[in-house]
């Protein structure tokens, strides 16, 4: 029986990946294995980097990887260099330093377990590291993911939920996120599989990790401060478990405005982090969005 674990989007949140290691000396893994996501989204991008690559974890690239690399190689529109909308971004990609940006380049779109053959990992699905396999994910296109990859058992992430699909054609696994889930639960979570042929269980891990610390870490680094509207609203997905930051984005632009500062008390009094993206715009008034918006 081999035991395999797969973490993902981490997210630059040093603390949760620390309680996750330690949760894996204890259950004795045979392989580890990063589905994406090691950086982007919070203030520790290099140090996760630095300790992933010190482990020797083989690790597939995420769309936070792409997007932090086109700002190191100076491969972004203009504006984005001053635009607040992307102050957070600015100040990740300039945490990372230049051993970090090489290794998060050197990352594949996707890998094999070198102990299970049958097992590929991607961050997102087969087609893109930026598409997410998740409980809305229909019967149908979750059978034609399992056709299409080289193997019986896919092994994903990017939606920050955990998910397990069967079905006699394979399975898939969504491990969640060690740093930043979005399922309401804080926990640092990740999966391990456990089996050998093509026979194989899933266990879903949470851990607790010093949240506190990396919420103060926020301030004391200077991302809060100097990243902008998205460091505020990253720091209410890490204390709620929720995504702020699409939904606010969406809002923005459903109403008409500008992604800054100054709406952000007005939207954190609109937003319900439990609701449902298409509840809380079906909730706003008619007059505070578009007719085209959900
Ligand atoms: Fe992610």
């Amino acid at each position: 029986m081999d035991r395999i674990a797969v973490v993902a989007d981490i997210h630059g949140n040093r603390f949760a990946l620390d309680a996750v290691i330690d949760d894996l000396e204890a259950r004795q893994v045979d392989e580890v294995i990063v589905a994406g996501d090691l950086v982007g989204r919070g203030p520790q991008g290099s140090e996760v980097v630095h300790r992933v690559a010190d482990l020797g974890w083989r690790c597939v690239r995420g769309n936070h990887e792409d997007y932090l690399l086109n700002f190191c190689r100076d491969n972004v529109p203009l504006s984005w260099w001053e635009d607040e909308e992307w102050a957070a971004s600015r100040w990740m990609a300039r945490e990372l330093d230049e051993e970090a940006v090489a290794f998060i380049e050197s990352l594949p779109f996707s890998l094999h377990s070198k102990l299970a053959p049958s097992m590929q990992i991607f961050h997102g699905s087969p087609n893109s590291h930026s598409e997410g396999i998740g409980a809305w994910t229909p019967e149908q296109r979750l059978e034609q993911f399992l056709q299409a990859i080289d193997g019986t058992i896919l092994v994903c992430a990017h939606t920050h939920r955990p998910l397990e699909y069967d079905s006699p054609r394979g399975m898939i696994v969504n491990v969640g996120s060690v740093g930043l889930p979005f399922n309401g639960d804080w926990h640092a979570q990740y999966a391990i599989l456990e089996g050998q042929a093509d026979q194989w269980e899933v266990t879903f891990r949470r851990v607790a990790y010093p949240r506190q610390r990396f919420l103060d870490h926020y301030r004391t680094s200077g991302f809060l401060e100097e990243g902008g509207i998205t460091a505020a609203l990253l720091y209410e997905e890490v204390k709620f478990a929720r995504p702020f930051l699409v939904p606010f984005l969406k809002w923005a632009d459903a109403t008409e405005r500008l992604p800054r500062d100054a709406h952000l008390e007005e939207f954190l009094d609109l937003y319900d982090p439990d609701q449902s993206l298409a509840e809380f715009f079906a909730g706003l008034d008619d007059n505070k969005r578009r007719p085209s918006m959900p």
